[in-house]
């Protein structure tokens, strides 16, 4: 743990070095700003390479979230790597992904391969990350042990009739694609390939802000993959972000209280930024204010678990006050329904596309 002195102690089995992480920054006894996740990657990803001389002065690791990727990493460091392929890589999501495997240090660029049809995005994602690009999608499956689809729905099984027309499988296949249901990858994969009998799988449903290693993610598991294919791709998950591990039919829930909740949130921040400056703050300072807002009430519900979250609410009510003013206003233009409401439509969905996926496959047979 850090101290207001400087000193820290490392996590047990690690040995302390020099200080690597000179940014001036501070702590939160000393009042200087924390560093951020960004400028400290640098000193970690050594630590995940098992090389435990870096450490950074002025990280909270006890009380912040750098101590949990601390431990991610050192934990991913004991996952077997593996080369792991993207197919529509450059686009939102599939970069997204990258770009925090890549940040986090979970796998090192030269493992990722990624195939794509614009070179251009291409060549963006690999200026900024490293990895290895291209725009022959049987080249990259030939250098994978792992393959992440991150086409649109859609496009899936055109794709896996390309892929595996002339290769079956014997890879991993995690799909990103929401409403593709393992009953459709499956029987894609064994119609494009006739030995596929036994398609490894497992869907994911992440949402973007892993990106900034601070995901939150859908895993269900497909019922050929493995115990070690399972627990690698939840390292993966888990050194960007949050995982649950959940059955196939609640990945639909998923999409509404994760992936989708992303834009909710940024509506949200929207709205109380606009009444910031409604009430005559600068609109920078209001936007400022707001965002760390929702950082903060976050955190404090991360904190503690255990407490209702309506008694976190309550503690900020304090009686005849200012905010109980405010909650009240939300409860009265209906906030609660609007949410559910706008949850419930993603879930909806999400699972309206699954069941035309099937439909059409039904309709097939
Ligand atoms: N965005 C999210 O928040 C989110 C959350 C959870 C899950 N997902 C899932 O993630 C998947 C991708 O969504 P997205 O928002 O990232 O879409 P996107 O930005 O359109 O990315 C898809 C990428 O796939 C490429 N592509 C399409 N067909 C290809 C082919 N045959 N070979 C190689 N590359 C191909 C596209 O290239 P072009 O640019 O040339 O078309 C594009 O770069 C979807 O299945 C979605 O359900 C997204």
């Amino acid at each position: 743990m850090q101290t207001h002195s400087g000193m820290f102690v490392l996590p047990a089995g690690i040995s302390r070095g020099k200080p690597v992480c000179r940014t001036s920054v501070q702590c939160g006894n000393c009042k200087e700003v924390p560093i951020s996740w960004r400028s400290c990657r640098t000193v970690l990803s050594p630590l995940h390479r098992l090389a435990p001389r870096a450490h950074v002065r002025h990280a909270r690791w006890a009380t912040s979230s750098y101590r949990h990727r601390f431990t991610r990493l050192l934990s991913s460091a004991a996952t077997p790597q593996r080369r792991v392929g993207f197919v529509g890589g450059a686009g939102n999501m599939g970069s997204a992904i990258i770009r925090g495997i890549v940040g986090s240090g979970f796998t090192a660029p030269h493992l990722v391969h990624v195939s794509g049809r614009d070179r251009a995005k291409l060549e963006r994602l690999a200026a900024d990350t490293a990895v290895q690009i291209t725009t022959d999608n049987a080249e990259m499956l030939s250098q994978v042990d792992v393959l992440f689809l991150c086409v649109k729905p859609a496009q899936i099984e055109s794709l896996l009739h390309q892929l595996f027309g002339t290769r079956p499988p014997s890879l991993l296949i995690v799909s990103v694609a929401a409403g593709a249901s393992f009953a459709c990858l499956e029987r894609w994969i064994q119609d494009a390939s006739a030995t596929a009998n036994e398609p490894r799988l497992i869907r994911c449903m992440p949402n973007v802000p892993l990106q900034v290693g601070c995901g939150a993610t859908g895993l269900s598991r497909g019922r050929f993959a493995t115990d070690a294919d399972l627990a690698w791709t939840q390292a993966l998950f888990e050194s960007i972000g949050t995982v649950a591990l959940v059955d196939e039919p609640l990945l639909d829930a998923v999409v509404a209280v994760a992936g989708s909740a992303t834009a909710f949130m940024f509506q949200f921040l929207e709205a109380l930024s606009d009444a910031g400056v409604r009430e005559g703050l600068p609109r920078p300072t209001a936007r400022a204010l707001a965002v760390q807002a929702m950082r903060g009430a976050a955190r404090m519900a991360q904190a503690e678990p255990q407490a209702h979250l309506a008694e976190l609410r309550n503690r900020v009510e304090s009686p005849g006050g200012t905010t109980i003013a405010g909650t009240l206003a939300l409860e009265a233009a209906d906030f609660r329904a609007a949410v559910q409401a706008a949850a419930a439509a993603s879930a909806a969905k999400s699972r309206a596309l699954r069941s035309a996926f099937e439909e059409r496959l039904m309709g097939k047979e």
